[in-house]
């Protein structure tokens, strides 16, 4: 896979030499490429922003150097690509459509991959609207809160993307067990040795049975997932749970419906189990 980052701050990106993505990129299975827009400028300091019109704080990246960055990449980019390939475009901003595990996914099967990202209060919208023009965009977010700029987003991104890209992860199933995979928290994960300060490692992951092993974690991830975000639970298709999962939802006064789940009251202590 293709992944051009476009920044005006690419140091951010030196993290992307280590650990999996780093011997990915060594490999050549990714090929990542930083791009500053300040290399795109013709004033005599390099202006990469200004003060957004109609007033307010921060500032907005400028279109000039941030679209002439953009059509750069989009011919030299892909130069190893071939021709009639287009890359997506991914800004990372607070007012984008929340990035998510699906997306990670889709994203992971596309060639080439472009991240524009702004700093501060973002780019000027019309080097968004003008890239439309082009390719598929997609301005995305992390989640409620607010970064400096899109470079950490970028970076995460790169990470929940680039593990999915084969060859990667050397462990293939290791991906299918993850958290958020199947619309689940994953179950807690121990080591040796088997007893630690007095706490102990639940006796089935030793029984060696792995069947009860299975049943144990897949409970453990319903368990979780209704105790830390219900809103998972609201979200998850009952035909993929079997009557265990009926059985341990149930127990924390979890329904089905027709397309979820929905909380109903708990079995008190007068209901009558049949
Ligand atoms: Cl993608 N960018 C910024 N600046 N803030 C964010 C974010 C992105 N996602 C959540 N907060």
């Amino acid at each position: 896979m293709r992944i051009d980052i476009v920044s005006v701050f690419p140091e951010y990106f030196a993290v992307l030499d280590v650990s999996l993505l780093g011997k990915a990129r060594e490999q050549g299975t990714l090929d990542i490429a930083v791009h500053d827009p300040r290399e795109f400028t013709n004033d005599r300091h390099r202006t990469v922003d200004d003060t957004p019109y109609g007033g307010g704080a921060g500032m907005v990246m400028r279109p000039e150097p941030w679209g002439a960055a953009l059509d750069h990449v989009l011919a030299c980019g892909g130069a190893v690509l071939p021709v009639h390939e287009v890359p997506r475009l991914l800004v990372p901003s607070p007012a984008g459509r929340l990035f998510t595990q699906e997306l990670a996914d889709e994203l992971s099967r596309e060639p080439w991959l472009v991240l524009a990202c702004g700093r501060y209060e973002g780019i000027d919208q019309r080097v968004v609207d003008d890239a439309r023009g082009r390719m598929r965009v997609d301005e995305v977010s992390m989640g409620d809160y607010v970064l400096n700029g899109g470079e950490v987003a970028a970076l995460a991104i790169i990470e929940a993307v680039g593990r999915l890209v084969p060859g990667v992860v050397g462990n293939v199933c290791s991906l299918a067990e993850e958290s958020h995979v199947a619309g689940l928290l994953e179950a807690p994960a121990y080591t040796k040795p088997a007893s630690w300060r007095g706490r102990e490692v639940p006796s089935v992951l030793l029984s060696g049975h792995h069947g009860r092993v299975a049943r144990w974690r897949r409970q453990q991830s319903l368990r979780r997932t209704a105790r830390v975000r219900p809103d998972l639970i609201l979200r998850l298709d009952p035909g993929s749970c079997d009557a265990d999962d009926l059985a341990v939802l149930g127990e924390l006064g979890w329904l089905p419906t027709g397309d979820g789940f929905a909380r109903g009251l708990p079995p008190g202590p007068g209901a009558v189990a049949d």
